[in-house]
Formats: C-alpha cells, sequence, structure tokens
C-alpha cells in the first residue's frame, strides 16, 4: 500500500466575477469534503456574483478578496507560496488575459505570480468572448507555459443564450484538481526517478556525439506520475522547461556519466526507476580542449563505452524497488527487448519499433510492446502520455505484488 500523506493539501481557489461564480461555492465544498484545505481568493468583482461569507463558511480559512487586507501585510505571497495547487474557476476572458499578461493588481492575479505550484484555469464566458483570437491565443499562450486548463461545455448559457462557454460540471473540476494534487492517484506516496533524453558526449568545447531522443516520453512518464501522485525525480538532457510542480525535482545532465551520477543519487530513495533516456553507448576517449577546426586535419575519434547506468541500477536494486527499461529497436524488436529484459535483469522493457510510422524520437505519438516476466503487453500508437500510463499502471500493479510480498513474509516472521 502506499503511505498515505500526511499534511492536507492546500489549494487556492480563485473565484472571478462569472455568472457561474455560483458553482464555485460547490467546487469548494467538494474538495474540502475530500479532505483538501482550501484557500478561496475572490476578486473584487466576483463579489457582485457571490459572497465571502458563503466561502468563508464552507472552506478551510476566511475568504480573502483584497490585497490591502490590514491583518496580512502581504498576503499574496503567503497564499502564492504554501499553495499545491491554483485553481480559478471560472476564469473570465478579462481574468485569464490579465493573468497572462502578468499583472498583479487584484490579490487573486498577485497569487498567480508569487506561486510556483501548479495552476488549473477552468474559463466560462459567453460562446462569442470564447472563440475571440484574444481569448483563444491568452489561453494558447498560458497552456505553453504549463497552466492546465478545464474547458467550457456546451449548454446553456447567461440570459437564456446557448452555446459552448458554460463551466464545466464541479465534480469535473474537483477531479482534475485531486487528480492533479495526486490526493487519489495509485502512486501516492511512491518515489517515481525518470531519465529522459539523449546524453551528450563532448568531442570538443563545441561538440558533441548525441542521438535523436527529444526526451518527449520521459517527460511524459514524469508529467503522469506526478498526476498520479508520485514524488518524482525528473532526470533530463532536455533543456525546455518543464512545469513546475511541488512534488517535482529536476537535475539537468549532459552526459551519461553526469546522468549515472545522478541516477545513483535518486535511486537510493526511489520506489521506481525508469530510464527512459537514450543513453549514448559510446563517448571520445578524449575531448579536444579547445575547438577541433580543418587547419587539424581530418579528426580520428576514439571511442569507448559509457557506463550502462541501467545495469548498475539493477545490481544496486533496493528491495521492491521497480526498474523499467526502454530499447529502441528497428530489427526484430521484441524478440531483442525480451533478450534485453532478461540479460538487464529489469522488472519491464518497454519496447518501441523506431522504424514505424509516428513512433519513438521527436513524435508525439508512441507505439510499444511491454515486456514483462511472463506476458507482453501492446499498446498501438497513441500519444506519450497514454503509453506512459500504460507503462506505470504495469508499474504499479508490481509494486502492489511487491508489498503483498513484503507483508506475507512478515506474517510468516
Ligand atoms: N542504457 C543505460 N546505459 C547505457 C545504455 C543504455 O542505462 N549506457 C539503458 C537505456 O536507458 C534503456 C536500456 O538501457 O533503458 C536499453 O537501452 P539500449 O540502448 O537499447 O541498450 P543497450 O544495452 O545499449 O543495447 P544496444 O546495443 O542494442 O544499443
Amino acid at each position: 500500500m502506499a503511505a498515505s500523506e500526511t499534511r492536507s493539501k492546500r489549494v487556492v481557489l480563485g473565484v472571478t466575477a462569472g455568472i457561474s461564480a455560483y458553482k464555485a461555492i460547490e467546487v469548494c465544498r467538494r474538495l474540502v469534503d475530500a479532505g483538501v484545505h482550501v484557500a478561496p481568493v475572490l476578486t473584487p468583482d466576483a463579489l457582485r456574483f457571490v459572497g465571502v461569507a458563503t466561502f468563508s463558511a464552507l472552506a478551510s480559512e476566511p475568504a480573502q478578496s483584497t490585497l490591502f487586507d490590514a491583518s496580512q501585510a502581504i498576503p499574496h505571497t503567503s497564499l502564492g507560496q504554501s499553495a499545491d495547487l491554483v485553481v480559478v474557476a471560472p476564469a473570465t476572458a478579462d481574468f485569464l488575459a490579465r493573468y497572462a499578461a502578468g499583472m498583479a493588481n487584484d490579490l487573486l492575479s498577485a497569487t498567480l505570480l508569487a506561486t510556483r505550484a501548479p495552476v488549473l484555469v477552468c474559463p466560462a464566458m459567453h460562446t462569442e468572448m470564447w472563440e475571440h483570437p484574444s481569448v483563444q491565443e491568452t489561453l494558447a499562450t498560458l497552456v505553453r507555459r504549463g497552466v492546465a486548463v478545464v474547458p467550457p461545455e456546451e449548454g446553456a448559457l447567461a440570459a437564456g443564450d446557448r452555446g459552448i462557454g458554460r463551466l464545466a460540471d464541479p465534480a469535473s473540476i474537483v477531479a482534475v484538481v485531486l487528480g492533479m494534487l495526486g490526493s487519489n492517484g495509485d502512486l501516492a506516496g511512491r518515489r517515481v526517478a525518470v531519465s529522459a533524453g539523449g546524453t551528450r558526449e563532448p568531442l570538443d568545447p563545441v561538440r558533441h556525439l548525441s542521438n535523436r531522443s527529444s526526451g518527449k516520453q520521459g517527460h511524459a512518464l514524469a508529467a503522469v506520475a506526478l498526476r498520479r501522485g508520485a514524488e518524482v525525480a525528473l532526470v533530463t538532457t532536455v533543456g525546455t522547461p518543464v512545469p513546475a510542480h511541488p512534488r517535482l525535482s529536476v537535475v539537468r545532465v549532459d552526459t551519461a556519466a553526469e546522468m549515472e551520477a545522478a541516477m545513483a543519487i535518486e535511486s537510493e530513495k526511489a520506489d521506481v526507476i525508469v530510464m527512459a533516456a537514450a543513453v549514448a553507448d559510446f563517448r571520445p576517449v578524449h575531448v579536444a580542449g579547445r575547438k577541433l577546426t580543418k587547419d587539424d586535419g581530418i579528426p580520428e575519434i576514439v571511442l569507448e563505452q559509457t557506463p550502462d547506468i541501467l545495469r548498475g541500477l539493477v545490481a544496486h536494486r533496493r528491495p521492491g524497488q521497480v526498474i523499467v527499461g526502454f530499447a529502441a529497436e528497428t530489427d526484430e524488436p521484441v524478440a531483442r527487448a525480451r533478450r534485453k529484459r532478461e540479460s538487464k535483469g529489469v522488472d519491464l522493457m518497454v519496447v518501441n519499433d523506431v522504424g514505424a510510422p509516428g513512433v519513438g524520437f521527436d513524435h508525439d505519438t508512441n507505439a510499444v510492446t511491454i515486456i514483462k516476466e511472463s506476458a507482453e503487453r501492446e499498446v498501438p500508437l497513441t500519444s506519450k502520455e497514454a503509453v506512459a500510463e500504460a507503462v506505470l499502471d504495469e508499474v504499479v500493479e508490481l509494486l502492489d505484488r511487491n508489498d503483498g510480498a513484503d507483508r506475507a513474509r512478515g506474517e510468516d516472521s
């Protein structure tokens, strides 16, 4: 069984000035019922639709709506810093624009600037506004920055209109919030170390040997493990920003040697290790201290083997630890991966046929076969997130099996 988390999760519930603000009351109540600590923050105009008293009565602490409350000098930083998640429901077009522009002219927008917690916005507005390019571009900007969105639904709108723009159902919003908090996740209380991306082995100060790995599958594994409640360490060669998350630590590395060192540290605490990285098999024996130029003639590059990180991790496996390898193959992928699973001593080997269309390097999609001890599971072409879900389903099954074996040993002794 996953260890239960001790501190209840803190959610700042932002409410902005939309007709559907009344539904935020239901969101608040359901989150509190689910054991979440809810701190409501209403924009001044939201108060035209709903009252502070209602939220204060239902939430875990009094609702706030002003930056200049006499009782607290700087409420936005304490709210922002202590939040595990900020959810804005409903989020009006005006609020989304102010948030995307980085404005801080009310308590809620200032809190969003002062937080490193993940953010979920739930827009609600009339169809014409929702479909306006300005709103859509604002939203695309926020999504690019890692903000999660529960899109509006189709249905009855204010003033008798119908169309898309209605705030999503409170139950759906709460399900997404709990998913992001990991409170209901099957990896809650577990530590997962994931490696991602292709390593870079330097030749000289400006050149390196590398491969075509984009790191997308490894990053998707980290994101899904977070959503399922895990504490995640992502050891990655990929420079593109990873959305901040209170349960995520990111270690940037370049070479196989750096990745080996980082994974050795992370694996000491990990319940699960996933080596999704494409580790270079060879590296130059000598790294030139200065840039090689044509005047030096054609260089003869002598290569040596890099450490097999996965083998090292298996050799130092902690009791009950689940270890997953990845293999990108072009010839007889499943047969080769079966042999690789055995020889590397991992629990699962996930193989993709990188010769197939839409599979592997740089695609957003993937198709894999998960090789287990006594069975295989095929995951046909789908998103890298869905592949991550399938891999982690198998991981959870193995963790539960190992826990069961532990319990049985405990009862015997
Ligand atoms: N791997 C590793 N260290 C290496 C090479 C690979 O940890 N030096 C890991 C990869 O992250 C992956 C698994 O081993 O999880 C299989 O990688 P792959 O390159 O297919 O294995 P190799 O043993 O290098 O086999 P091949 O000769 O087919 O490349």
